[in-house]
């Protein structure tokens, strides 16, 4: 597996397969890489010559109080697992080669429609630096093909609307959330949960499970909303959304046979979970 951390040694690699007709894959991450992202990079292999990964902690999606400085950085392991899963290339880049002019003055990117609402409605610009990222890596890597998880469901959501918005030529596909054995998503943040937060965090799947077989039923979706938040608060979380919406993330429409998803958010103690379910009511 080749590095580049330099916009320039990425292209000057990435225009050399371009010119013998390579097509390339584009899997980024924030690194302290899981078996959820290996599942990213097999994807991104089965549509692409070439693969791509890009590791970089992106402090202009972290709001003041979250964890960018502890976010767990774990660059050496991350290649080593990269090299051996047949990924062609990984970059690299400090801040400033992704941020030449400062993350104070970057170019700044809204969806409006999206960002606004359950994760972007407690995480205010997160979403703006999430898409200022991919748009500049999309920019950078220029992929045929980019993979991105179905856990941030919200987040692959507004990359979709950003790309066809924009008319980036690239195919944006999910893949689906890798799951522990117990049902919890895998996640890098898990590893902040202590023995016994870790031991009830499974509880957030569990209840979108319920959830959704009970609204699927027929039940009233405000009522089991509440119901649901009330389960996971007495288990311990804070929870900050418990939500079913249309699969667009448009507002769910009672008593019409849509596809939707339930998605939840919830604290157990700073560390933030997040997990969704998309299902069809049997009406
Ligand atoms: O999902 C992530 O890991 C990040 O939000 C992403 C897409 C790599 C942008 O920093």
């Amino acid at each position: 597996m080749k590095t580049a951390r330099t916009v320039a040694e990425l292209r000057a690699q990435i225009g050399e397969w371009r010119g013998a007709g390579k097509r390339i894959g584009f899997v980024p991450t924030m690194g302290n890489l899981h078996a959820g992202h290996f599942s990213l990079i097999r994807q991104a292999r089965e549509s692409a010559d070439k693969v791509v990964a890009s590791i970089f902690v992106n402090p202009s999606q972290f709001g003041p109080n979250e964890d960018f400085d502890r976010y767990p950085r774990t660059p050496d392991a991350d290649a080593e697992r990269l090299d051996r899963e047949g990924c062609d290339l990984l970059f690299l880049p400090s801040v400033d080669e992704m941020y030449p002019l400062g993350v104070g003055s970057r170019v700044r990117m809204d969806v409006p429609s999206l960002t606004g609402i359950l994760c972007g409605a407690s995480r205010p610009g997160h979403f703006d630096g999430v898409c200022t990222v991919v748009s500049r890596l999309f920019n950078q890597v220029q992929p045929d093909v980019a993979v991105f998880g179905q856990k941030d469901y919200q987040q692959l959501a507004i990359l979709r609307h950003m790309v066809r918005d924009l008319a980036f030529p690239i195919d944006v596909q999910g893949a689906p959330t890798s799951r522990e054995a117990d049902g919890l998503a895998m996640s890098s943040r898990n590893q902040y949960l202590t023995p016994e937060q870790r031991a009830v965090a499974p509880l957030i799947q569990q209840t979108l499970h319920w959830l959704a077989g009970r609204v699927a039923a027929g039940e009233g979706i405000v009522a089991t909303l509440q119901a649901a938040r009330a389960r996971l608060a007495d288990a311990g979380f804070e929870v900050d959304y418990v939500a079913v919406r249309r699969a667009d993330l448009a507002p769910a429409t009672e008593g019409v046979p849509e596809e939707r998803v339930a998605l939840a958010a919830a604290k157990l103690g700073n560390t933030r979970l997040i997990d969704n379910l998309v299902f069809v009511p049997a009406l």
